[in-house]
């Protein structure tokens, strides 16, 4: 055996195992998962497992409009979609795990919430410390809520959490999302919108993160390690979107089973209202939005107290 081959055996119990599991789409998050972990590449005292979950029939992009609300249904009920084998020991160790999602419709994205219904996830995550990577275009409190449930049901230790999104005014971003979904266009959509998603700058500064959970990861305690997280600017909280998604959360579920009652995903008898629900969306979202930034104005003002109270929950990693 080479001296070399000799001395990686030896350091091997000394190495950290870190497993990212994650979905993307078009690539967004995982440039942003790869940007955080930017300080662990080519370190020899890390291994990094990518476990890249995939459904059985992919999702088309860009989008069709009626495939695109055709999903919300089924999104925000957690219906699991059947999802293509995956090569994963459920009893293999990792001292920390990622999930990398997407909120869809202020839920989980269906690739992940149907992999955290699976029976190896049971096992994997079981005590598992976990920290959470979300990239989106900025409203994920319901689907990080959803995802404190699920790791709180497999007794797995959620430790971290970190978003990225598009900083750019709520109906802007409105706009650029639909045209990066439904028409693939990320950059200046119709010349006058700004490139959809998380900036260049975000990406670039994202290593810092990386600094952090090592660091803890290093030390094996990840106490106040979310309070470092948030310095750095990890948990994007708006007083307008706290509001806005409080509504949609309340709505949504009454929407999907009106949906539902009809006929399941992609069935005829359900098309009428799927597309009613795609133009009542866009449009409240339209009416809603000037009064909402109104009120988020207000609200630190005459409910000082419960609206700290709200954006400090949410940026910590407990369920309430
Ligand atoms: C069906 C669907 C629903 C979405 N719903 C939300 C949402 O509720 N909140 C949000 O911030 N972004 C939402 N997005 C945007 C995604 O979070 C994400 O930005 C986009 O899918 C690109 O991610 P990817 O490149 O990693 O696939 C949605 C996207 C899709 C396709």
């Amino acid at each position: 055996m080479h001296y070399q081959q000799s001395v990686f055996l030896l350091l091997l119990p000394l190495m950290k195992k870190i497993l990212v599991i994650y979905y993307t789409q078009t690539g967004q998050l995982k440039s942003a998962i790869d940007a955080t972990l930017k300080p662990f590449e080519n370190d020899s005292n890390y291994s990094i497992k990518y476990l890249k979950v995939e459904p059985k029939v992919a999702y088309p992009y860009p989008w069709s409009y009626t495939e695109f609300f055709d999903a919300f249904p089924e999104t925000v009920q957690g219906v699991p979609t059947e999802l293509a084998p995956f090569d994963l020991d459920p009893s293999e160790h990792f001292d920390l795990v990622f999930i990398a999602y997407q909120p869809w419709f202020l839920s989980i994205c269906i690739p992940i919430n149907s992999f955290l219904q699976t029976p190896e996830v049971a096992v994997l995550l079981k005590n598992k410390n976990v920290i959470t990577l979300i990239a989106c275009r900025n409203m994920w409190l319901g689907g990080q809520e959803k995802m404190k449930a699920h790791l709180l049901r497999l007794q797995a230790n959620l430790v971290g959490n970190i978003t990225f999104v598009d900083k750019s005014a709520n109906l802007v971003s409105l706009v650029t999302v639909l045209a990066f979904v439904l028409k693939g266009v990320k950059e200046k959509f119709m010349g006058i919108f700004p490139k959809y998603g998380v900036s260049d700058k975000d990406l670039s500064e994202a290593h810092l993160f990386g600094e952090v959970i090592k660091k803890h990861l290093n030390a094996g305690s990840y106490e106040g390690q979310q309070a470092e997280l948030n310095t750095l600017g990890a948990t994007n909280i708006r007083g307008n979107l706290l509001l806005m998604e409080g509504r949609g959360r309340a709505l949504f579920p009454l929407y999907a089973r009106y949906i539902t009652k009809k006929g399941g995903k992609g069935s005829e008898e359900r098309k009428t209202r799927v597309r009613i629900f795609g133009i009542v969306l866009p449009t409240g979202i339209l009416i809603l939005s000037p009064i909402i930034t109104i009120l988020s104005r207000l609200a630190p003002i005459l409910f000082r107290k419960k609206f700290q109270k709200e954006i400090e929950y949410y940026s910590q990693n407990s369920l309430r």
